[in-house]
C-alpha cells in the first residue's frame, strides 16, 4: 500500500500526547459551558440539540465507560446514570425531560472521571490489547469530546440572545487570484488508512480505488457565489433540485441558508448572536445537502464523490502516495487551516495557501464541512471497532458523507481520511460544499 506510516512512538511519548489532547479537549468543553449561566445550560435551544449540560455529562460518561471501566478495569463511578447519557436510549428532543445531573454535578462528575482516566493513562500497558495499542482508546475518547465540542458550538449558534463567544477574525485572502477549478488526474489511489493510529473504524482499512479525471473547485463555494444562485431564483426553480430536495424545500419553506435573512440592501445573517451582512468571499455555511446539490446543478456541475474529495485532499502525483493532509504529513498548524474554534467563522477563499494540496486545491481541511454525493458505507474489509454504534449502525442511504472539518473542529478530530455524516436535510452543522465536474476526453 502506498501510504504514510506514522513513525513509532515510545509509550512515554504516547502517554504525553494523549494527556495533552485530552486536556485541550477539556479546556474547550469548559469554555463552551462556562460561557452561559446554569439556566442556559439546562435549556433546550433547539429540538435538534441536547441541552449543553447533557453533552457535558455525556462526555464524562463515555470517558468513564471506555477509559475508567474498560481500559482501566476500575469500578464504575456512576452506573446509575449510564442510561440517561446513552445517546441511543433517548432522542435529543427527549433529553431535557430526563433527570439530568445539575450543572454543578456534571462539572464535578467530569472532573472525577478525568482524574481516574489520567491515573489509568499513567499505569495501563499500551500493548497487548488492541484498544490500548498506540493509546487508541485515549485518542477515541479525545475525538469524542472534541466532536461534542463542535456539537455544543452548533448549539451556541442556535441559541437566542446576546453574543457570549468571542474570537479574533480569521486571516484574509492571501493567495492572489486563484483559478476557479483544478484538474485532478484519474487513476487509482489509496483511500482510507490502516496506519493512522487514532483513525476510527470507518476510515479503515486502506484500499486502492480508481476515479476518472475530474475538475474540482479550488475553494469551497462562497457566500457571494451562493447569493448568485438565490438572486437568480434558484430556490424557486424545480429544475435544479432532486425530487427529494424539492419536496424538502417545499414542505419546510426553505428559501435561503439557515440563519440568512434578506434585507433591502442584500443578505444578512445571525452568527453567534451577531446580526451582520454576509461576507461574499467566505465559504457558505449552514446549507443542507439538498441545497448544495441544487446549487451544483444550477452551476452546471455536481457534488464530488467521497473518493474524489479524498483523492484531491491526499494524493500526491509526484510520488503516487496518499498523505495524511493536503499539505503533507505534518499535523495541522495555524498556517494550514482554520480549525479548533480559533475563529468563529470560515476564512475567506484563499486564506490558507500553505494548506493547499499538490494539485492546487485549497481549504479542504477546516472552514466548512463539505457535503459529498456519497452515502455512508463501510470500506471493503470494514470491521466495527470498538463498538458498532460509532458508525456501522449509520451505514446506508439515509446519511451523506461530509469531509474536511470546519472552523469548529479540533485538529485532533480531523485528517484527510476522517469521515463525518448527517441527514441530507441538516443545516445546523457547519456545512458547506464545493463542486466538481467530469474531465473531458484527453484531459488528465
Ligand atoms: C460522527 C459527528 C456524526 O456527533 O453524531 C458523538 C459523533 N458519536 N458521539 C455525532 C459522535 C457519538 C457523531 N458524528
Ligand atoms: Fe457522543
Amino acid at each position: 500500500m502506498t501510504t504514510t506510516e506514522p513513525k513509532d512512538l515510545g509509550a512515554g511519548e504516547l502517554r504525553a500526547r494523549a494527556a495533552e489532547a485530552l486536556t485541550r479537549a477539556r479546556a474547550r468543553s469548559v469554555a463552551l459551558t462556562d460561557a452561559v449561566d446554569d439556566e442556559d445550560l439546562i435549556r433546550q435551544h433547539s429540538k435538534l440539540m441536547s441541552p449543553l449540560v447533557w453533552d457535558l455529562a455525556h462526555i464524562g460518561s463515555q470517558e468513564e465507560l471506555w477509559l475508567v471501566r474498560d481500559v482501566g478495569g476500575r469500578e464504575p463511578l456512576r452506573p446509575d446514570i449510564d442510561d440517561i447519557y446513552d445517546a441511543f436510549q433517548h432522542a435529543r428532543a427527549d433529553r431535557p425531560a430526563l433527570p439530568l445531573l445539575t450543572p454543578a454535578e456534571a462539572r464535578s462528575y467530569v472532573r472525577e472521571v478525568r482524574e481516574k482516566a489520567f491515573d489509568v493513562l499513567e499505569r495501563v500497558p499500551l500493548q497487548g490489547r488492541r484498544l490500548t495499542e498506540q493509546a487508541f482508546a485515549f485518542g477515541m475518547v479525545t475525538q469524542h469530546e472534541q466532536q461534542h465540542d463542535e456539537t455544543m458550538l452548533a448549539t451556541h449558534q442556535l441559541r437566542q440572545g446576546d453574543p457570549v463567544l468571542h474570537a479574533p477574525e480569521p486571516p484574509p485572502a492571501r493567495s492572489g487570484t486563484l483559478p476557479a477549478e483544478v484538474l485532478v488526474p484519474g487513476g487509482a489511489f489509496t483511500m482510507g488508512t490502516s496506519a493512522e493510529p487514532w483513525a476510527l473504524d470507518n476510515e479503515r482499512p486502506a484500499h486502492e480505488i480508481a476515479v476518472n479525471a475530474y475538475w474540482m473547485d479550488t475553494t469551497p463555494v462562497t457566500s457571494g457565489a451562493y447569493a448568485g444562485f438565490l438572486d437568480s431564483g434558484g430556490y424557486d426553480d424545480e429544475r435544479w433540485w432532486s425530487p427529494a430536495g424539492w419536496a424538502y424545500r417545499t414542505e419546510n419553506g426553505i428559501t435561503a441558508p439557515r440563519f440568512w435573512k434578506r434585507e433591502q440592501d442584500g443578505w444578512w445573517r445571525t452568527r453567534f448572536g451577531v446580526y451582520e451582512r454576509i461576507t461574499a468571499a467566505e465559504p457558505v455555511v449552514h446549507v443542507s445537502f439538498f441545497e448544495a446539490e441544487a446549487y451544483a446543478a444550477w452551476a452546471g456541475r455536481r457534488l464530488p464523490t467521497e473518493a474524489e474529495w479524498e483523492k484531491a485532499a491526499r494524493f500526491d502525483p509526484a510520488t503516487g502516495r496518499s498523505r495524511r493532509f493536503p499539505w503533507g504529513d505534518e499535523e495541522p498548524g495555524a498556517e494550514h487551516a482554520n480549525l479548533g474554534q480559533r475563529h468563529l467563522r470560515p476564512a475567506p477563499a484563499g486564506a490558507y495557501p500553505a494548506g493547499a494540496s499538490p494539485t492546487g486545491v485549497h481549504q479542504l481541511i477546516g472552514d466548512v464541512w463539505e457535503w459529498t454525493s456519497t452515502d455512508l458505507h463501510g470500506y471493503p474489509g470494514f470491521a466495527a471497532f470498538p463498538y458498532q454504534e460509532y458508525s456501522e449502525v449509520f451505514f446506508g442511504p439515509e446519511y451523506k458523507v461530509l469531509r474536511g472539518g470546519s472552523f469548529g473542529t479540533d485538529s485532533a478530530a480531523i485528517r484527510g481520511t476522517f469521515r463525518n455524516w448527517d441527514y441530507p436535510i441538516r443545516r445546523q452543522i457547519f456545512a458547506g460544499f464545493r463542486t466538481a465536474r467530469d474531465a473531458g476526453p484527453g484531459e488528465g
